[in-house]
């Protein structure tokens, strides 16, 4: 018979499929952007990891992304997939992927016709509260920072906590 331990150890197991593994060791957007427009940090104060974003937009378009994260495997990975998918995006439909992302974590089904990419290998992710911080880290830096952008903000030094910003 299997107990509930061995039940949550299945379900982890399931976290770390391949796709996530595979964006774990070669993350996405690392590479050196070549002009940089809009730049935040993140961090999870549940376990201090952090990541830097900077982003390249052309106009309302989201040119290019280069993004580092020092943390687990979720958010590394939840990191590369979001650098993956948001490059050629206008701003509005990289906050609505980010937001339709969060409406995931929390338990809720992807908007319709959200193209969520390699997102939806992060899924089981949101059966475990204390890791949707790790997974949304990445998600909530960008949406602070598209947004702070749109209002002009100097993005100087700005931060994002998962702790303030997610629930
Ligand atoms: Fe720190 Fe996941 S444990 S981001």
């Amino acid at each position: 018979m299997v107990d509930s331990k061995q039940n949550k150890d299945v379900q982890l197991n399931d976290l770390y499929r391949d796709t996530v593994l595979d964006h774990f060791r070669s993350p996405r957007g690392t590479k050196p952007i070549d002009r940089v427009d809009i730049r935040r940090e993140g961090n999870n104060p549940l376990c201090g990891d952090k990541l830097e974003m900077s982003i390249k937009m052309s106009d309302d378009t989201i040119e290019d992304i280069e993004v580092h994260c020092k943390g687990c495997a979720i958010s590394v990975a939840s990191t590369s997939m979001l650098a993956e998918l948001v490059p050629g995006m206008k701003k509005d439909d990289a906050l609505k992927l980010a937001e339709g992302f969060k409406q995931m974590m929390h338990g809720q089904p992807a908007p319709e016709g959200l193209d969520i990419g390699d997102l939806d290998s992060l899924e089981g992710v949101k059966d475990f509260p204390v890791r949707v911080k790790c997974a949304l880290l990445a998600w909530m830096t960008i949406i602070d920072a598209l947004r702070a952008d749109a209002r002009d903000d100097d993005q100087t030094g700005a931060m994002t906590s998962t702790e303030d910003k997610q629930d």
